[in-house]
């Protein structure tokens, strides 16, 4: 694999008043939606700890880790990290499998002003889906769906960050697909569970 640990310190900045805000929105909407939809619940559908991860978004933007600043939430659920993303100045995408969570995250985005283009569709690359399809663990990850790179008009090469939230000892997934089609110098940034956020280059 081509993917190596970047050495980075967490950002030291709160978020503003209107990402605290933007935060604190998110947080009841997606608590709302789970309790609309507790009889048919999106099961790959858990938002990441967006407190804790903001120190790692803005370490980005602060360090310059980032080699571009086009930015791609890999199933993005409600948006909240490319939303961040947008607030920190990268020119945010998401792509996510489930036409109701697109819907929601467009409708909190809109409400906060954050320009993200967003896409129902998968981030597995078409000809990606083998190395993806582990049935019997992969409750969350969905391997149907159109191109979402191709849905927003881009390559999975065009990427400079990718995000993505993997279920818990399933990060090898994203980051085999990551090594697989990301540009050389590309940055993936993931959330776990446990662990916190990891960010990775590949070579
Ligand atoms: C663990 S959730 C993370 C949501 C969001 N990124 C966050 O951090 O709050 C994973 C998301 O990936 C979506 N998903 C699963 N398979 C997908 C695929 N092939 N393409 C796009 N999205 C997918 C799920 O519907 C879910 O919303």
């Amino acid at each position: 694999m081509a993917l190596h640990d970047l050495s980075w310190r967490p950002s030291a900045t709160r978020p503003d008043a209107a990402t605290a805000a933007f935060l604190a929105d998110a947080t009841a909407r997606i608590d709302a939606f789970f309790e609309e939809r507790w009889q048919e619940p999106i099961v790959g559908f858990v938002p990441s700890d967006f407190d804790r991860l903001w120190p790692a978004l803005a370490a980005l933007q602060e360090q310059s880790l980032a080699h571009g600043t086009r930015f791609c939430e890999w199933g993005s659920g409600f948006g909240v990290v490319a939303g961040l993303a947008a607030k920190l100045g990268f020119d945010a995408h998401g792509i996510e499998i489930e036409g109701d969570l697109v819907a929601a995250a467009r409708e909190l985005l809109a409400a906060h002003g954050l320009s993200v283009k967003l896409t129902t569709g998968s981030f597995i690359p078409p000809g990606g889906e083998g190395m993806a399809r582990i049935k019997a663990e992969m409750a969350w990850l969905l391997t149907e769906g159109a191109d979402g790179h191709a849905l927003l008009g881009r390559e999975p090469t065009d990427w400079d960050v990718v995000f993505a939230y993997p279920w818990p000892g399933e990060e090898h997934v994203i980051e085999r697909l990551f090594d697989r089609y990301a540009r050389p110098g590309a940055l993936l940034l993931t959330w776990r569970t446990e662990k916190g956020a990891r960010l990775q280059r590949k070579r």
